[in-house]
């Protein structure tokens, strides 16, 4: 408890599950937090007044890049600072892989892989610039170092996220910025249950 005040989190993905659990902890722990979620604005609102002073809920789809532009601005403009990026927002479908659409495999791909680096690399910029040494953490899956059938999409963008993960934390440790993943095995949460 309290070792992260003075400590500014965005967790992506934060209105339900495994990001909304992340996000309660690190406010426990003394962090101030922006909440995000593409959709359920609702569900983020009524969350961030829960959680008090320490929370604030910011819309954005971390597909887009400038929307992950808008987040960090938006939260440094509310916070001032920021320390901590947690990539949890995901999306999959559990489906025979022939039978996915082109635009099924990007749908997933976009927000797990594409979300990540959109955010990561929107980060770095800014602590590589001010001389900041942030923190990374993305969420992963047991089927990023395994593979899986049915789960495809998810498999390649989680594997892609473990790549730059590796990849960054030797090319930004000159900067002392430090990236991590977990890889958490089945979790029964609506998302990844529905
Ligand atoms: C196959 C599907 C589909 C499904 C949609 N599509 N649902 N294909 N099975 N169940 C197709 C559509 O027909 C469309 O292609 C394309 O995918 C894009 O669909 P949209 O609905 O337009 O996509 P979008 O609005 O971007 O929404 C995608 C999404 C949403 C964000 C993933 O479906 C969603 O909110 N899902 C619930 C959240 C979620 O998936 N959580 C799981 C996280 S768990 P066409 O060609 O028809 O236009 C996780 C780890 C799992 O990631 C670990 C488990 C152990």
């Amino acid at each position: 408890m309290g070792e992260f005040e003075n400590k500014v989190a965005i967790v992506t993905g934060s209105t339900s599950g495994i990001g909304e659990a992340t996000a309660r902890a690190l406010v426990a722990a003394g962090a101030k937090v922006i909440l995000n979620s593409s959709s359920s604005a609702e569900a983020g609102k009524v969350l961030a007044s829960e959680l008090g002073k320490s929370a604030c809920y910011h819309r954005a789809d971390v597909s887009s890049e400038s929307e992950c532009i808008g987040m960090v601005e938006a939260t440094l403009e509310t916070f001032g600072q920021l320390d901590i990026l947690v990539n949890n927002a995901a999306g999959n479908f559990i489906s025979p892989t022939e039978r996915l659409s082109h635009r099924a495999f990007d749908a997933v791909v976009d927000i797990v892989l594409k979300g990540s680096y959109n955010c990561t690399l929107c980060l770095g910029k800014y602590w590589i610039k001010e001389k900041i040494k942030g923190n990374v953490l993305s969420t992963l899956t047991t089927y990023a170092f395994t593979g899986s059938g049915w789960v495809v999409p998810s498999a390649c963008g989680k594997a892609g996220v473990l790549g730059m993960t590796r990849s960054l934390a030797v090319e930004w440790a000159k900067y002392g910025i430090r990236l991590n993943a977990v890889a958490p095995g089945p979790f029964p949460t609506e998302g990844a249950w529905s």
